[in-house]
């Protein structure tokens, strides 16, 4: 079984992706931190986001593990850790316009896909019902308003004791999601089988609830 859950920066979908698999017993896919490394190696590389040519091959290499632990998924590059490295924000504004890409995309796609040699699988991320798993057994589109979105990283920032700007906030994820909608390559859209989910007003209990209720599982 594949459950894809899609939707903008910050709708969620993480946290809720994290909860289904561990409810129901799946794997997850967090496409998003594809992109995420790709973009944390140019930045670190200093590989500029208009070479092409080396973006995908840096895509097509990524030497990339996912370790499944008590605390999430831990994202391995190149054996070292670097699940914190690639949420800070600077690396998801590079993730969003690496993402833009149509050769970074391809050069990703395979290894997506390959995830659903798992029994039962819960992807996440803008393209899942669309283009990555077109045949999914389930789909969902998560959205929220832009202020809530940036309302929720606030919370999270600051939690991590980062210093944050509400209005930069809103203004980044506009950015991203005209970036993410407007873009030729697999824009950001609902699949026309998609179940669409607006949590603006949800809490993720509800979210999660919500999904559940709309799987035929046990
Ligand atoms: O979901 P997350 O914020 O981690 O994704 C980082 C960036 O990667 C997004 O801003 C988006 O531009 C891009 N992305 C994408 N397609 C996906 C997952 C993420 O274009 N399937």
């Amino acid at each position: 079984m594949i459950i894809t859950i899609d939707g903008p920066s910050g709708a969620g979908k993480g946290t809720i992706s994290q909860l289904l698999a561990e409810r129901i017993g799946a794997e997850l896919l967090d496409s998003g931190a594809l992109y995420r490394l790709v973009a944390l190696v140019s930045l670190r590389r200093g590989i500029a986001v208009s070479d092409i040519a080396e973006l995908t091959a840096q895509a097509r290499k990524l030497d990339v593990q996912f370790l499944a632990g008590g605390q999430g998924v831990q994202v391995l590059l190149e054996g070292q850790d670097v699940s914190r490295a690639i949420r800070e924000e600077q690396v998801g504004m590079q993730a969003s316009q690496v993402a833009a890409i149509a050769q970074v995309r391809e050069a990703l796609l395979q290894r997506q896909r390959d995830f659903a040699m798992a029994k039962n699988l819960v992807a996440d991320g803008r393209d899942m019902g669309t283009t990555v798993f077109p045949d999914a057994d389930y789909k969902f589109f998560l959205t929220a308003s832009a202020e809530a979105r940036a309302g929720r990283r606030y919370q999270q920032l600051l939690g991590r004791g980062e210093s944050v700007d509400m209005d930069a906030l809103i203004r980044d994820i506009r950015d991203r999601d005209e970036r993410d909608q407007s873009r030729s390559s697999s824009p950001l859209r609902p699949a026309n089988d998609a179940i669409l989910v607006d949590s603006t007003d949800m809490g993720i209990d509800q979210v999660l609830q919500f999904v559940l209720d709309r799987l035929d599982i046990d």
